[in-house]
């Protein structure tokens, strides 16, 4: 059994008050939990999420991270950073890094490599515009986005990763992918990575995101390959982020 994981991607909002005040009430409901919930702040904000997650089960995590390990990188942020700062997870190749930063399929396999060896546990984000959705291509944009990181790091270093699809068009949109609609996708990134790894395919964790709430997470986590979410938006709701994790663990 996979045990479901919602993790929230904060993206580039919030300060430091907000999130004493969502970090407090998500403190409060987090105990009993039988899923695993995370949330990734902005970089600058990690400590300040951190004291409050030392002290609880909800993970922390990062938006994004350098593939490489040091040096004249402006801006950029290592993975010896975010290991100093208590990071488990890391989400790598966004729709938001790959379409405004430029990120490519090598970019992204690199950055993946560079996690797994620095031990944190990558949350690699795959899934077609709505062209490609329209066009009929999303398995083979999914596929190719998968199959880049297969290829360039291996399978084995997919066995604590997670992936996670997300459907451009649904990102931020109020669109949400039916529940059909991601389990076709899922159960396609599961035999994608069956081929290579049987073992590891049925025991990873493929979350969907793109406006996930509180009234359509049960229907899209009841699917049989969707094991929890990636959520934006509704993760900077306590009350929604926390009737999503109660949702996934149903
Ligand atoms: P959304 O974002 O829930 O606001 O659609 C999801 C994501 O980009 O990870």
């Amino acid at each position: 059994m996979r045990t479901a994981l919602v993790a929230g991607n904060w993206k580039m909002n919030g300060d430091s008050a907000f999130i004493n005040e969502l970090m407090s009430s998500l403190t409060t409901a987090a105990g009993s939990s039988n899923i695993d919930v995370l949330v990734c702040p902005p970089a600058v904000y990690l400590s300040q999420v951190k004291e409050f997650t030392q002290s609880c089960s909800i993970a922390l995590g990062a938006q994004n991270v350098s593939e490489h390990p040091n040096g004249a990188f402006t801006g950029e942020i290592s993975l010896a950073m975010l290991n100093d700062l208590g990071c488990e997870y890391v989400i790598l190749g966004h729709s938001e890094r790959r379409s405004l930063y430029g990120e490519t399929d090598t970019v992204v396999a690199d950055k993946f490599i560079a996690a797994v060896d620095a031990g944190l546990k990558p949350i690699l984000c795959v899934g077609e515009t709505l062209e490609e959705r329209e066009s009929g291509a999303t398995i083979d944009i999914v596929s190719r986005q998968l199959k880049a990181v297969i290829d360039s790091a291996g399978i084995d270093k997919f066995s604590d990763a997670v992936v996670a699809y997300e459907p451009v068009w649904a990102i931020g949109t109020g669109k949400t992918a039916t529940a059909e609609q991601a389990q076709e996708v899922h159960a396609a990134i599961r035999a994608i990575l069956a081929e290579s790894d049987s073992v590891i395919a049925a025991k990873i964790r493929i979350l969907y995101g793109g406006s996930v709430n509180a009234a359509n997470a049960a229907e899209l986590f009841a699917n049989e390959d969707v094991d929890g979410g990636l959520v934006g938006g509704a993760s900077l709701k306590a009350n929604d982020f926390i009737a999503i994790c109660h949702a996934a663990g149903a």
